[in-house]
């Protein structure tokens, strides 16, 4: 399998970016991000996570967010649904696409969502058949396939099961995150060859960069074929229930790497790093990204 010519950035700063943030990020701040994602070409922003406010405070104006957006053409805002209520609760606010996540990690599952793998799975069929009914695509997560902060070392057979599973249930995506950013390039290419049985076009790479190893693993995900990525606009990110995530890799990291290789994103560099800018000044910070700051420096009076 070649590398793709063009790869698809599924932007997941306003959800994954923002969730683990203390002070709130007011609605208006969030609608304003998405938005400025849009203008910078943006195609795929998940938008919030119809996750229960308890668990996550910050992501608890989800409902506001969906009724608040303009959608535009062409653009898909996914939104993370745990189980039924949260996916009525999404149907409701107007979401056209959701989100479910499962974890290769026992402990992972319990932390994150207070039940094993198997029972998430068991959740997760009444959602399906919901959303099939509803004509709602599903995207499906896996997380910790690159390890735990709980168990540490996982199996890649692990998270080729729950893949396969997810992708059985009628997940058309199937988004492996290496939620505390553990992976290096050859253990990426590993897990993707025991996934043989997941089509390559329905595989995504969703990497955290706590130990800065987040665009080594992009580039060996993508010389195996894939050619879909998660990404958060400066870097923001981080999971409340995985001790020691960081953020996600950046977007304009990824913007800048395959436009400097010739590859198609569809994606305003300019206009992203002047939109992670924004957001890192509106969080009281630098951005995380080099890229966004050597811009910066360069652009800058
Ligand atoms: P639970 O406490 O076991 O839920 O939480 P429950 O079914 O026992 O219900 C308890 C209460 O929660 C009830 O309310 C329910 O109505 C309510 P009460 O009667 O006490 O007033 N509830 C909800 N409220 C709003 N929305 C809902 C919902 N469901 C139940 N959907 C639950 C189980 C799954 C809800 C909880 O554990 C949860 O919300 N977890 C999400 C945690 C989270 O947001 N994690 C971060 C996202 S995952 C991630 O970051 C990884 C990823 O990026 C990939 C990677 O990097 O690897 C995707
Ligand atoms: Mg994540």
């Amino acid at each position: 399998m070649s590398a793709p010519k063009f790869v698809k950035i599924v932007e997941v700063g306003p959800r994954d970016g923002l969730q683990n943030e203390r002070r709130f990020v007011s609605t208006a701040q969030k609608l304003e991000l998405i938005a400025r994602l849009e203008s910078a070409g943006c195609r795929a922003i998940e938008a919030t996570a119809f996750v229960s406010p308890k668990w996550t405070p910050q992501m608890a104006d989800h409902e506001a967010v969906m009724r608040g957006l303009q959608p535009r053409e062409g653009v898909s805002y996914p939104v993370l649904t745990p189980n039924l209520k949260g996916f009525d609760a999404a149907l409701a606010a107007g979401a056209k696409e959701v989100a479910i996540f499962a974890a290769a990690s026992e402990s992972f599952s319990q932390k994150n969502i207070n039940c094993s793998i198997a029972e998430s799975l068991a959740r997760f069929a009444p959602l399906m058949q919901a959303a099939r009914a509803s004509d709602i695509r599903v995207r499906g997560y896996v997380s910790c396939v690159l390890g735990c902060p709980y168990q540490g070392d996982i199996a890649p057979r692990a998270v080729a099961d729950v893949a396969k599973a997810l992708l059985d249930m009628g997940c058309y995506e199937i988004s492996l995150g290496d939620t505390i950013g553990l992976g290096v390039p050859t253990a990426v290419k590993k897990l993707i060859e025991v996934l043989q049985d997941i089509p390559m076009s329905a595989l995504a790479g969703h990497f955290h960069d706590t130990y800065g190893m987040a665009v080594a693993n992009v580039v060996a995900a993508w010389e195996m074929g894939v050619a879909t990525f998660d990404s958060s606009v400066g870097g923001l990110g981080g999971c409340p229930y995985a001790k020691g995530a960081s953020g996600n890799v950046a977007t304009e990291d990824l913007v800048w790497l395959f436009g400097r290789m010739g590859v198609e994103t569809g994606i305003d560099l300019e206009a992203l790093v002047d939109c992670a800018l924004w957001i890192s000044e509106a969080l009281g910070r630098a951005p995380a990204s080099r890229v966004a700051r050597a811009i910066a420096a360069k652009t800058s009076p």
